[in-house]
């Protein structure tokens, strides 16, 4: 329960919205009720000092008692001394809790305006104040002013219980707007947590609406792309998975089909010797299947590595073309190379001439003898574009764009016979991206095929040539 988001979430904001709460009531509280208190102590010296004055403009015995009358009919209770600290008259009877303040009688550091005796509501029974009687500067007494400390306490037991029902309600407002915020927050994330679940259980199939345009969006068309991902990825696997087996027993056919004719008694040398050639051949189609379908394997799995080291691109293209002399000079074909002098490019040289190979094989295999083939090497200020065309029959457009892909030809039949199993541009495509760069085909169906491998250069522009 408590490793749930919803709930941790909610307890943080509840507790952390609680104590601020706490905090700032508090402080009001304190405030409120200082307030309160100051202005009933206030009132009662102001009271005092009021009848202090009466008395100092006419002091006789009907004024005092008319001072006591007046107090014996309100909540403040009155008692007046003389200047010997005997009391002359009170509005109501004198409690012992009052004789101890009364008993003062001296007036040395009191001061007209008078002062506050007691102010200690919560634990004394009254608070009280002190107004000096000074008439013709001669001291006369004083004026004791007293106040029930129950009054005050009634008065801030009000404000407690405002401030009580006023807590509650934010206390409940509170918790009703955590849960909310909690869900809100959490509701999204047990959407996709489901999702996620379903995606490992093979559903690839997950969709998760949102509107949303925050994180919580962006992280629900993640799932969702990921998951058309994984579709696309088992669906593309059980293609390959079915591609390669067609693969490898088409010529494991032909070879059993072959060997059957071959251990007939009644075939004739010239006939097995044939049919040994083709056999020969179909078990180099095969090796060289299975060898293109590990090196595959070995750049999906990250361990084709690429060793870069800067070489005269010149004459890696040169070696190139000596080694595929055989094969052009076979089918009487024209091919020239132009390349910068001393261009210097940084890339693994074996897998370059990898690349170069399978695209010049296939412009070789897929055009007609004694047409040209051009390979030209160009740059602009940050790539080395290296153009390989040929005048051969060219690709149908709607081929372009998969022609990279695994085991993609456009021509089954003619491929075949040529030997080509569709996986030698998958290779040279991924060996030029991990290069950093990248190839791209441009064809017109009848006119022939361009393949344009671009190279990112090295840092500056110098390291592009050798002086
Ligand atoms: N220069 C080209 N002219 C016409 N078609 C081409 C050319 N290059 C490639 N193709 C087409 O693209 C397909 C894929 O080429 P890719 O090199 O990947 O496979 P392949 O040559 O058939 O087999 P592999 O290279 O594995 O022996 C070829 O089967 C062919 O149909
Ligand atoms: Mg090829």
């Amino acid at each position: 329960m408590l490793n749930k988001l919803s709930v941790k979430i909610g307890l943080l904001f509840f507790l952390v919205i609680i104590i601020v709460e706490i905090t700032l009531f508090y402080i009001l509280y304190t405030n409120l009720v200082n307030d309160r208190v100051e202005e009933v102590m206030g009132d009662l010296l102001a009271r005092g000092n009021t009848h202090r004055d009466v008395l100092e403009e006419n002091y006789t015995a009907s004024t005092l008692n008319h001072v006591a009358i007046m107090e014996s009919e309100s909540d403040f209770i009155v008692v007046i001394t003389n200047d010997a600290g005997e009391t002359i008259t009170s509005s109501n009877p004198i409690e012992p809790e009052m004789t101890a303040v009364i008993e003062h009688k001296d007036h040395d550091g009191i001061p007209d305006e008078g002062v506050i005796l007691q102010s200690d509501w919560s634990n004394e029974k009254y608070v009280s104040t002190d107004s000096p009687i000074t008439i013709n500067e001669t001291h006369r007494g004083h004026v004791f002013m007293f106040a029930e400390s129950a009054n005050i306490k009634r008065i801030i037991g009000q404000l407690s219980q405002q401030f009580l029902f006023v807590g509650l309600l934010i206390i409940f407002l509170t918790i009703i707007t955590v849960l909310i915020l909690s869900r809100v927050i959490a509701q999204p994330l047990l959407r996709m947590k489901k999702a996620t679940e379903q995606l490992s259980r093979g559903n690839h199939e997950v969709e998760l609406y949102t509107n949303r345009k925050d994180e919580l969006g962006e992280l629900a068309t993640s799932i969702s792309r990921l998951s058309k991902d994984l579709e696309r990825l088992k669906n593309e696997r059980n293609e390959f998975l079915g591609s390669i087996s067609h693969e490898l027993r088409t010529p494991l056919t032909y070879m059993k089909g072959y060997t059957d004719i071959i251990s007939r008694k009644d075939v004739s040398v010239k006939d097995r010797n044939k049919y040994i050639k083709i056999i020969q051949e179909e078990t180099g189609h095969l090796t060289e299947l299975i060898k293109n379908l590990f090196e595959l394997a070995k750049i999906d799995q990250n361990e084709f590595s690429i060793k870069k080291e800067k070489i005269i691109y010149g004459e890696l293209l040169h070696t190139v073309k000596a080694r595929i002399q055989p094969a052009i000079d076979e089918r009487k074909i024209k091919l020239s190379v132009f390349c910068p002098d001393n261009l210097v490019v940084s890339v693994d040289p074996e897998r370059i001439q990898q690349v170069l190979l399978n695209i010049l094989d296939n412009a070789i295999k897929y055009t007609p003898k004694g047409s040209n083939i051009g390979m030209e090497v160009s740059q602009n200020k940050h790539e080395i574009l290296t153009t390989i065309s040929d005048t051969g029959a060219g690709i149908p457009e709607e081929d372009i764009p998969y022609v990279f892909e695994r085991l993609y030809r456009s021509e089954k039949s003619r491929s075949r016979s040529n030997g080509g199993s569709g996986l030698g541009l998958t290779i040279a495509k991924e060996i030029v991206q991990l290069h950093g760069g990248k190839i791209e085909l441009e064809s017109t169906p009848g006119k022939g095929a361009v393949f344009i491998i671009s190279l990112q250069k090295g840092d500056t522009n110098e390291e592009s040539f050798i002086d």
